[in-house]
């Protein structure tokens, strides 16, 4: 075989705001041969998601930084095309999270390791709507949400990755399906595409009247994305007994002055009586995940949950990839596509 080189992103700098092109460094390495046990992936899709600007602050979270010169954090979907591990055969497509790179050496037990069938759903879709964004809507909707048709589900980051399964999850499940998002035609994609009952423009300048407008019967559960005015907004429309499950915040994930941001926790935290809401991680729920995939790709098959991608070409793009998602130019799950399938 000629000696394939892998092209990986390292944390070259800690960002100070928008994480700009000197955070990073793109370095080639041989792919060394591989071990009795390992397989060897070829990346074809990359996902790119907000966790990971998170990831690159030197701050304590539920996840530990990236240190600097180590590799980007990222999941991806890929072909295997060498395998000394009984449990993958050369050909077998392969989840793994193991970074921003070219070509995965992995050793065939990780259980971080999914197979991905594209006889079910396109590749691509194992890293969004039936992949770690879907789950996380999945369970944090249903367990920290806990619907009951007939309640209002108000949804942020909308038309987003996993925004648009929260809102199309809440359908399923006989609820009212209210969705804020940014600009006319996210707004538009989330209603006549994706039949949620109403969606609010944040950007059009009248969000809590627009949020009111679409929320008669007030809001019963809020699927918290994006943190900042549209938690405001919400605050004032809750009913007794709302339910906040708070998946994200990604108004301020760039903030130079992060201690003194009124997150989430703060506006909910000060209502009285406080409403019953709390931060979750998809990796609660790790025990039920192929579950949940299964379920997602069934409803997909149903024509039940719909979705779009935004698909970025290349590896040597994806650091703006993730400033587009950080600053919503991405319209549904952002990947990149680092080789041809
Ligand atoms: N807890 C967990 O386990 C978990 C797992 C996955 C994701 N998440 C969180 O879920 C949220 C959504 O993630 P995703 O992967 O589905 O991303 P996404 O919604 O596909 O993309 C991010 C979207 O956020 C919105 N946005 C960006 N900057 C914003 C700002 N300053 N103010 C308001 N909105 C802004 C943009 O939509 P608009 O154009 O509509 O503003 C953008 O398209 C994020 O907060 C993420 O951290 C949490």
């Amino acid at each position: 075989m000629t000696e394939l080189i892998n092209k990986r992103w390292v944390l070259n700098k800690r960002p100070v705001g928008m994480p700009e092109d000197e955070c990073w460094k793109l370095v080639e390495l041989p792919v060394p041969e591989i071990e009795e046990g390992n397989i060897l992936i070829k990346t074809l899709y990359l996902s790119i998601d907000p966790y990971m600007r998170g990831r690159m602050n030197d701050a304590k979270s539920y996840a530990d930084p990236i240190k600097l010169g180590e590799i980007m954090t990222g999941e991806s979907v890929g072909t295997v095309i060498e395998s000394k591990s009984d449990n993958f055969k050369v050909g077998d497509y392969v989840c793994a999270h193991r970074g921003w790179q070219s070509y995965i050496v992995a050793p065939g037990s990780d259980r971080q390791l999914f197979r991905a069938d594209p006889d079910i759903v396109p590749l691509s879709t194992y890293l969004g709507t039936v992949g770690m964004p879907g789950r996380t809507a999945y369970f944090g909707l249903q367990r920290v949400g806990k619907p009951k048709a007939g309640e209002t589900v108000v949804v942020s980051a909308a038309s987003g990755a996993v925004g648009t399964v929260v809102g199309q999850l809440a359908k399923i499940l006989g609820c009212r399906a209210v969705g804020v998002a940014g600009g006319e035609m996210k707004c538009s994609y989330v209603t006549e595409e994706l039949g949620f009952d109403a969606c609010v423009d944040y950007k059009a300048g009248n969000l809590e009247g627009d949020l009111k407008q679409a929320c008669p019967n007030g809001i019963d559960i809020y699927f918290e994305n994006v943190g900042a005015e549209v938690s405001k907004a919400v605050a004032k429309n809750l009913n007794p007994g709302a339910r906040i499950p708070i998946c994200g915040f990604i108004a301020h994930y760039n903030s130079t002055n992060f201690e003194n941001e009124e997150t989430p926790f703060h506006v909910f935290g000060a209502l009285d009586p406080v409403p019953e809401h709390r931060f979750f991680v998809v990796t609660e729920w790790f025990e039920e995940w192929e579950e949940a995939t299964k379920e997602l790709s069934n409803w997909i098959k149903e024509g039940k949950i719909k979705y779009r991608e935004t698909v970025t070409e290349g590896l040597e793009n994806a650091p703006q990839a993730l400033r587009d998602v950080l600053t919503g130019k991405n319209f549904g799950k952002q990947v990149v596509k680092v080789a041809e399938q």
